[in-house]
C-alpha cells in the first residue's frame, strides 16, 4: 500500500469559535485533495470543529493527552476524551511540550500507548536543537527520541513527525538534503518502515511545501503558523502530491 500524504495543521494555542469558518472554507479543498487533511485545533474548539467536519474529508486531532483515562488530574485531557469529542489523531511529544512542560520520551511513549488504547492515531514528534545539529548529533538525538518515545509494538498505526526545533516558527527550513537524510534514517529505525508515515514540520509554507513533499521519505507535513490562515493552508494541501 502506498503511503498517503498527510497534511496536518497544528493550531497550537490559537483559535476562537469565531475562527470556525476556516473549516467551511477547507471542506471543498479537502474533498478534492490528493492528500489526507487533518487539523489539530486547541482542545477548547475540538468538539465544535469535529461537529462541523462530520461527513467531510477533514479529520480533527488533539495536541496532547494524559497517560490515564480519567482521574484527579486538573487541567488535563485524556485520549478517550479527545476521541469522544471527535478526534481521530493526537500530536504527542511536540518540542514545545518537551521544552515548556519538561515532557520526556518515556512520558511521550506512555501517552502514545494511551492514545492507541483510546483508538487515536498518535503523531509522535522528534527533532534536534540547533546546538545538537551543529555538534553533529542530530541523528543520534532523533534516534534516541524515537527509541524511547515509540511503543515497542508500534507499527504503521503511528505517525512520526520530524520537526527540527530550530526550524519551528523561525522561518528557517531544513535543507532538502538534510530532511531527506533524516527521514531516511528515521524510516530505517521503524518496525514497519514501508507503511509508516513520516511528516516534516518546521516553517512549512506554500513556497516550500511542494519541494519538501516531493522528497521520497516525506509523507506529509506538520504545519504550524501557515495552518492558521485558510489561504496558506489550502495552498499546502494543494501542493501535496497525489
Ligand atoms: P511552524 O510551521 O510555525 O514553524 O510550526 C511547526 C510546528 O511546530 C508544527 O507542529
Amino acid at each position: 500500500m502506498p503511503r498517503r500524504i498527510l497534511i496536518t495543521g497544528n493550531w497550537k494555542m490559537h483559535g476562537l469559535r469565531s475562527d470556525l469558518g476556516f473549516f467551511e472554507a477547507l471542506t471543498p479543498i479537502a474533498a478534492k485533495a490528493g492528500a489526507e487533511v487533518l487539523v489539530c485545533p486547541p482542545a477548547s474548539l475540538l468538539a465544535a470543529a469535529a461537529a462541523q467536519c462530520a461527513g467531510t474529508e477533514i479529520r480533527i486531532g488533539g495536541q496532547d493527552c494524559h497517560t490515564g483515562q480519567s482521574g484527579a488530574h486538573t487541567g488535563d485531557v485524556s485520549a478517550m476524551m479527545l476521541r469522544d469529542a471527535g478526534a481521530s489523531h493526537v500530536i504527542l511529544g511536540h518540542s514545545e511540550r518537551r521544552q515548556e512542560h519538561g515532557e520526556t520520551s518515556i512520558l511521550v511513549c506512555a501517552k502514545a500507548k494511551a492514545a492507541r488504547v483510546a483508538g487515536l492515531i498518535p503523531i509522535i514528534c522528534v527533532g534536534e536543537t540547533l546546538t545538537e545539529r551543529e555538534a553533529g548529533r542530530a541523528h543520534e538525538i532523533v534516534g534516541a527520541q524515537l527509541k524511547a518515545s515509540l511503543p515497542a509494538d508500534a507499527g504503521a498505526g503511528v505517525v512520526i513527525a520530524y520537526e527540527p526545533v530550530w526550524a519551528i516558527g523561525t522561518g528557517l527550513t531544513a535543507a532538502a538534503e538534510d530532511v531527506a537524510s533524516m527521514h531516511a534514517f528515521i524510516r530505517s529505525q521503524l518496525r514497519e518502515p514501508a507503511a509508516t508515515r513520516i511528516l516534516y514540520g518546521g516553517s512549512v509554507k506554500p513556497e516550500n511545501a511542494a519541494e519538501l513533499l516531493a522528497l521520497e521519505d516525506v509523507d506529509g507535513a506538520l504545519v504550524g503558523g501557515a495552518s492558521l490562515q485558510i489561504d496558506s493552508f489550502a495552498a499546502i494541501v494543494v501542493a501535496a502530491k497525489q
